[in-house]
């Protein structure tokens, strides 16, 4: 039998300071009414200064690995989707690497935003499968409201802070793991969500670049659009690829990003929703950290089983979005 990645272990770790919708009315013309119908969002968490992703991301795989019963030095690879690492370079693969002990194992960072998870699941499912490794730790994580703009009511409510981490182990003879993925991008929508300055276009360093915006700019209705449309696109896709359909979907873990958006999601996919899981009340958009963290509420809460099959789907700045089928 072919070799299968299959998902041992997942955790998650989340910042204990919690900001409300009305914590945050009294920083921005907002309110809970307007916040709660508009995203489903009735609360964030929100990193301290010493917080960072790194160090949410160490937590959380050090959760996964205990619940996988395996050592940081068994790892062959960890993997970090995330666009908040703690600083341009090293990167936070390698933070986190060397905080757990992982010395075995090389380190690379994915820049795909919301859709970070995803895109770093299908990269480590695939060396599994083809065989040159066999332990890998795969992270999603991001904290975004230490660039989000506290002035723009658009986007400052949407987004948390918060990390989730699977591992992920070479196991032959076995129906379970990652069934398939799909990965699509569209770079003609990248002017939709971006934080111009720091990078090589416009340095920190170029006096010029003080007038770009180092906080995240978000076309918050096209944004909408593009995402209703897409996850629907990549979960059919990933369906139709294996010859599945959504009746054979046991739980749908998408990103928690709106809640209308997830909605439509799962009424074009004719998905009940009691096959819907839903955290995004409690945290917002976590962005990264977003899927990994609902897989591990929805193994903790007993809705994810081994055996069962999830579809994960995520979309985000790029633009980018994908699909996870994954046999738990
Ligand atoms: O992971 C990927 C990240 N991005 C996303 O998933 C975001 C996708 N987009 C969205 O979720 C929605 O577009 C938003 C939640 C950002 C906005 O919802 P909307 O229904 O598209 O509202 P809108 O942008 O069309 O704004 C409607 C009104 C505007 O007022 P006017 O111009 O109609 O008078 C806004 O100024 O709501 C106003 N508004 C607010 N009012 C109270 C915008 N933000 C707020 C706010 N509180 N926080």
């Amino acid at each position: 039998m072919p070799t299968k990645a299959v998902i041992t272990g997942i955790g998650h770790a989340v910042p204990p300071k919690i900001l409300t919708n009305d914590d945050l009315s009294k920083i921005v013309d907002t309110n809970d009414e307007w916040i709660t119908q508009r995203t489903g969002i009735k609360e964030r968490r929100i990193t301290s200064a010493t917080e960072t992703s790194s160090t949410l991301g160490t937590e959380a795989s050090q959760n996964a690995l205990m619940q996988a019963g395996i050592s940081a030095t068994d790892l062959d690879l960890v993997i970090c989707g995330t666009v908040t690492g703690d600083m341009m370079f090293p990167s936070t693969s390698c933070l986190i690497q060397e905080r757990i002990g992982a010395r075995n194992a090389g380190a690379l960072d994915i820049g795909a935003a919301c859709a970070g998870f995803i895109y770093s699941l299908s990269v480590a499912s695939a060396m599994i499968e083809a065989g040159h490794i066999r332990n890998v730790l795969v992270i999603g994580v991001d904290t975004l409201t230490k660039i989000v703009d506290w002035t723009d009511r658009s986007t400052c409510v949407l987004f948390g802070d918060g990390a989730g981490a699977a591992v992920l182990q070479a196991s032959e003879n076995t129906d379970r793991g990652i069934i398939r993925t799909v990965l699509m991008a569209d770079g003609t929508g990248a002017p939709y969500i971006k934080i111009e300055a720091g990078g090589g276009l416009h340095p920190v360093s170029n006096p010029a670049s003080l007038e770009k915006s180092n906080h995240i700019f978000m076309a918050g209705s096209e944004v909408y659009r593009f995402a209703v449309n897409a996850m629907g696109e990549a979960c059919c896709k990933v369906l139709d690829e294996v010859g599945l359909t959504p009746d054979d979907v046991d739980l749908f873990v998408p990103h928690q990003a709106n809640l209308r958006i997830i909605d439509s999601a799962a009424k074009r996919l004719g998905l009940p929703p009691e096959k819907v899981f839903v955290n995004v009340h409690k945290y917002g958009n976590t962005s990264g950290g977003s899927v990994p963290i609902a897989l591990s509420e929805a193994v903790s809460e007993g809705r994810l089983k081994p055996g069962m099959i999830v579809l994960t789907v995520g979309f985000g700045a790029g633009l980018v979005w994908g699909a996870n089928l994954i046999r738990w």
